[in-house]
């Protein structure tokens, strides 16, 4: 839907006073409406690796969720300040872990006798003070970018990987990427007495998958493949890792939404392609393309936004540069300083990824 003139020149016009004293970020599951005043797009590694490129901004606004805002934090400077315009833009999966779980668990996994020989791996998809966990205990952050590279590293550390919280990329990974077996992985349920596993089954186990999931990946069903081959002859159907296993194992291409807008751009003019990821990046390449002939479509029936991502709109958006623009800050995002040290620690172990 086209945005209201009033509030797109309102936000024109403050960030033009602003100037270079703010850095908008936009992940790709924004809405158009805030995506067009972003300096940077990205997935969230990229957005990872640039929220320190504008050291001089004094004012990261970060349009996604409540954990990239955190992640911005802890990679930027003291003197910069990160800014959600709503705090209400959270991520479910995130929530899906607490630091006490997971300190449970370690304590499970402690029990077993196996502890010493797990690493964590975390997805970004995390709060902070998972990742200070993960960085305590020697293990590594990594994105759907890059978890192929993480579960690599992370195996040359130890002989098991304990991958928080999205049991769908850390099988994924694990299966499609890494030739392990669906056996070689157990999941760990926070909510069951010792995660509902024996000391047996966590012995044995490579991957200790956490339960948890995204709620807008997880509608896509391998129904939803069948209808939109059947639907559409010589579809490709390219889907975001965070899909269950069947439906990324009844794909053709898998990836980022980086790695999907890449994929979409290299595509020949003719092709047709049905993308399972959240619904405001996937209109949005429909509409990139819809001229130069390739014919785009969401992979489900019913639309999925990540509703959480939506909460950043441009009233949201207006008043947070309105606000910083008279010099008022406003929704900071600050990491408390003994949790960002091992946040950091984990996280920079992803940046240096081979
Ligand atoms: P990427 O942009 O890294 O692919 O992540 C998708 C996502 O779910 C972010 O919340
Ligand atoms: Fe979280 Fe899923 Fe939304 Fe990404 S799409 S922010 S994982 S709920």
């Amino acid at each position: 839907s086209p945005s209201d003139p009033d509030l797109v020149e309102r936000a024109r016009a403050a960030k033009e006073k602003l100037g270079d004293k703010v850095f908008v970020l936009g992940h790709h599951y924004q809405r158009d409406e805030v995506i067009q005043f972003a300096d940077v797009t990205g997935d969230s590694f990229k957005l990872a690796r640039d929220a320190a490129a504008k050291p001089e901004a004094e004012y990261i606004v970060f349009c996604g969720v409540h954990f990239m805002a955190e992640s911005a934090d802890i990679l930027t400077g003291d003197d910069q300040k990160v800014v959600l315009p709503d705090l209400a833009a959270g991520c479910s999966m995130a929530d899906m872990a607490t630091a006490e779980q997971v300190a449970e668990c370690w304590d499970v996994l402690t029990e077993a006798g196996i502890a010493e020989q797990v690493v964590p791996v975390s997805y970004m998809n995390s709060s902070a003070d998972i990742k200070a966990f993960t960085g305590k205990h020697g293990g590594t952050i990594c994105t759907s970018s890059n978890a192929e590279r993480a579960l690599k590293w992370a195996f040359e550390q130890g002989e098991k990987v304990l991958f928080l919280p999205d049991q769908h990329l850390g099988r994924n990974t694990a299966v499609r990427d890494m030739g392990m077996s669906l056996d070689d992985c157990v999941v760990y349920n926070p909510h069951k007495p010792n995660g509902g596993l024996t000391a047996e089954q966590l012995r044995a186990a490579k991957m200790i998958l956490w339960r948890g999931h995204c709620s807008v990946h997880g509608r896509f069903s391998l129904d939803s493949v069948n209808d939109v081959r059947e639907r559409i002859p010589g579809v490709n159907v390219l889907v975001h890792p965070e899909c269950k296993h069947e439906v990324v194992a009844a794909a053709d291409y898998v990836g980022s939404t980086e790695y999907i807008i890449n994929t979409l751009e290299a595509a020949p003019a003719g092709s047709k392609w049905a993308i399972g990821t959240e619904l405001n990046l996937v209109r949005r390449l429909a509409n990139r393309y819809a001229d130069q002939g390739k014919e785009i479509v969401f992979l489900d029936k019913t639309v999925c936004f990540c509703s959480t991502m939506n909460r950043i709109d441009l009233p949201h958006l207006v008043w947070a540069l309105e606000s910083l623009a008279e010099g008022k800050l406003v929704n900071q995002i600050q990491v408390d300083k003994e949790t960002e040290s091992f946040a950091k620690l984990a996280l920079e172990r992803m940046l240096a990824l081979p």
